[in-house]
């Protein structure tokens, strides 16, 4: 696992909503030790002005430089119902991938028309919820989706087709190729988008738009989304010598954020407004109408809009090794460390300004030696007792926890202007036993 390099002495620095006050760190207006007291910790809070401004950055960039746009809140990043009735009076949609994230996206308040459907294996109940509750638009990712949609649509259905461009970036890195082996989407170098493309006519009540893709997650180049463009809008010019009017383009997510401080990222405005003017040049230069540019960006809006709040409980010093602090959360509400070996920041949350002088491993609770939050991260000596702030967690956190070890999922409460409340209620161990089953086969026995 890769050692944390960043050091406490200015853990803040590029956390820039988050602010420190008398050693204390603070977040929408609330201490976090204030937070950690009243509602118990594990604990996810969320900054709901800091989400909403960086949405409100993407949809006045757009105003500015392509007013013909949606933007989609990438519903995976973070799911509840709350979050919607933060994002939707901006004026945002919503990029749904489940049954699950529909609802809760409608039960949210989000308009269906402005909701588009993803995912890669679409199920036939998902597709008939899906085209009931009027979702604006599926992005079409297989043949049989297109006959399900086909088989149930009372009337024409919208549809975008995924293709896949042939750029895959993560974060510093990119890759170009022909051949990318991905779940997702239609290749256009083999032609199998162009095949599938055309074949839509022939299926009824689906209208085929546009076309999406989505190059990856946690991308620092503004590059890897010129290259996407250009690839997009080269097959565009393919598509339209084949007499296919391509109406929208929806380029999807992946903007990347600050985990730790070697982390580089540009700005919200600065990835949107670079990738709005490198549509219009792109389109202008080979002389194609400018479709309604789509985007998506999930982590960008919600993720540094998080912390999670923990309490210290076992310290243990292995001679010679290291020193582990246990903490009361675990993978079951950050499962991306052992995942990705994702890196974080983390501070003391009432002694937020201090230098770190000890290096402590952070571990998890679960029973897995792998459970570790963060290797090797510099703080000021910690007791049992101190609530540890880890910070941009708003992201692929809550929408991926689990109930491993039957621990309860955290609650998320939001903040803003000094306030707090629950976003997403705590879990108890009866909500976690809820759906179990005893004495199945009773009868059996007599
Ligand atoms: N649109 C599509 C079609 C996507 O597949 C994704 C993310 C997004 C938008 C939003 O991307 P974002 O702006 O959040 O980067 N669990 C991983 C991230 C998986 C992202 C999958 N797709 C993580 O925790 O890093």
């Amino acid at each position: 696992m890769k050692k944390n390099s960043n050091v406490a002495a200015r853990p803040l620095a590029c956390f820039g909503d988050l602010t420190v006050k008398d050693g204390r760190l603070s977040v929408g207006g609330c201490f976090a030790s204030d937070l950690a007291k009243e509602y118990g910790t594990p604990l996810y809070v969320f900054d709901v002005e800091r989400a909403q401004k960086t949405a409100k950055a993407y949809v006045d960039i757009l105003k500015r430089e392509y007013p013909d746009f949606t933007v989609c809140y990438a519903s995976k990043a973070f799911c509840c119902a709350g979050i919607y009735e933060i994002l939707a009076p901006l004026g945002l949609g919503a990029d749904v991938v489940s049954g699950g994230e529909l609802y809760t996206a409608l039960k949210g308040g989000m308009d269906p028309s402005r909701i588009y459907f993803h995912g890669n294996n679409k199920t036939e109940s998902e597709i008939k919820y899906a085209i009931s509750s009027g979702v604006e638009c599926f992005v079409v990712d297989s043949v049989r989706e297109l006959e399900l949609i086909s088989a149930h649509a009372k009337k024409p259905q919208n549809v975008l087709v995924r293709v896949n461009p042939g750029v895959e970036a993560h974060t510093h890195r990119f890759i170009q190729t022909t051949t990318t082996d991905s779940k997702f989407g239609f290749s256009i170098a083999d032609g199998t988008a162009e095949e599938i493309i055309l074949s839509v006519s022939n299926y009824k009540n689906v209208h085929f738009v546009g076309l999406a893709c989505h190059i990856g997650s946690q991308i620092f180049e503004k590059q890897s989304f010129e290259i996407a463009i250009d690839k997009m809008t080269d097959f565009i010019v393919r598509l339209n010598s084949l007499g296919i009017e391509v109406e929208r383009l929806d380029l999807g997510g992946g903007f990347g954020i600050h985990y730790i401080e070697e982390d580089k990222p540009l700005t919200p405005e600065q990835y949107m407004e670079n990738s709005a003017r490198y549509l219009k040049t792109a389109t202008r230069e080979r002389n194609i109408k400018p479709p309604r540019l789509i985007v998506e960006p999930g982590r960008s809006i919600v993720g540094e809009a998080g912390i999670t709040l923990y309490t210290v409980g076992a310290i243990k010093t292995i001679k010679d090794v290291k020193t582990y602090a246990a903490v009361d959360g675990g993978m079951f509400d950050n499962p991306r460390v052992s995942l990705y070996d994702a890196q974080y920041s983390a501070v003391i949350a009432d002694k937020a300004d201090r230098k770190g002088e000890c290096e402590y491993s952070i571990a998890g609770k679960c029973c897995e030696s792998g459970d570790i939050l963060i290797e090797g991260i510099k703080l000021p000596e910690l007791k049992t007792g101190d609530v540890l702030a880890v910070l941009s967690t708003g992201a692929y956190h809550y929408s991926m926890a689990s109930n491993y070890n039957r621990n309860a999922v955290p609650p998320v409460v939001a903040v803003k202007g000094g306030k707090s409340a629950y976003m997403v209620k705590p879990q108890t161990y009866e909500d976690i036993a809820r759906n179990d089953v005893i004495s199945m086969f009773s009868e059996d026995k007599q």
